[in-house]
């Protein structure tokens, strides 16, 4: 059975698969989306911890996104249900280093499977999922991954992870296309979260409610990169 919420038009509700949605920006997508009445599953590392996502009544799963067993485990449970938009949001900066550096390879292991990886393994294990809706998969990436913009060496692991995202991204685009899945990577703008700090421009309700604007329209921006206005960034 379509366990998808029916709204009070009768209609049935889209579902969002909202990964890593505990703090942020993506605890912003969850209030956003669950405000309009969507049928919101969110995924965080330690559900009993997730207070304000209990509060706001959404679906919780646990997903730690660098673990492959974790997703398995997800991918496997959700198996039975159509998902309209995947958000993958989850990730780490990593190194706040400033110019090129070393760093300890632990620590750059973990930005890129984090930003990397998780969502390579994420994309395949939803596929069907989000095929059987012919929806939308969004990937939560950075102008700082924009190869032809750069203009600093600032943080060059999360650099460098964001580059890899965006070509998992442009890969499943090619692929999941032909499948009737629309994919995209976003810039979020700078946004004061723990990631972006206390001086960014946005507030996560901006960037958020901007972003959802840009997925909306993500029929016409198939295979591309986007920030938060619908602006196209170059790879
Ligand atoms: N804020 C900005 O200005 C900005 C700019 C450009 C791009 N972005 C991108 O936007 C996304 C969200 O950023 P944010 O600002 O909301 O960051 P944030 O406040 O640091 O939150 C990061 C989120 O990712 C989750 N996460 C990290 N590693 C995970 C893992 N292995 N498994 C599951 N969840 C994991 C965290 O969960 P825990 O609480 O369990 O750690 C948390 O929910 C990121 O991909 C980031 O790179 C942000």
């Amino acid at each position: 059975m379509d366990s998808r919420l029916r709204g009070n038009d009768g209609k049935m509700a889209k579902t969002v698969l909202i990964l890593g949605a505990n703090r942020g920006l993506g605890l912003e997508f969850a209030k956003q989306y669950a405000g309009d009445g969507f049928d919101v599953i969110a995924t965080c590392r330690r559900p009993a911890e997730a207070t304000e996502l209990r509060r706001m009544g959404v679906r919780i799963e646990a997903l730690d996104t660098s673990t492959a067993s974790s997703i398995d485990a997800l991918a496997k449970k959700l198996a039975a249900e159509p998902i309209d938009v995947m958000i993958c949001n989850a990730g780490v900066y990593g190194p706040r280093s400033d110019g090129l550096t070393d760093m300890p390879t632990e620590d750059f292991d973990l930005v890129m499977r984090t930003n990397v990886l998780g969502p390579l393994r994420l994309t395949m294990a939803f596929a069907d999922s989000v095929a059987k809706s012919r929806g939308a998969m969004v990937f939560l990436s950075s102008r700082m991954g924009s190869i032809a913009t750069m203009s600093s060496a600032s943080g060059i692991a999360y650099r460098a992870s964001k580059a890899a995202l965006n070509a998992v991204v442009k890969a499943a685009s090619l692929e999941l296309g032909k499948r009737g899945v629309r994919v995209m990577a976003l810039h979020p703008g700078w946004v004061r979260t723990d990631m972006g700090g206390p001086s960014a421009t946005l507030t996560p309700t901006e960037s958020v409610a901007g972003m959802r604007h840009v997925i909306e329209k993500a029929s016409d921006l198939h295979g591309g990169f986007y920030d938060n206005t619908g602006a196209s960034i170059p790879w």
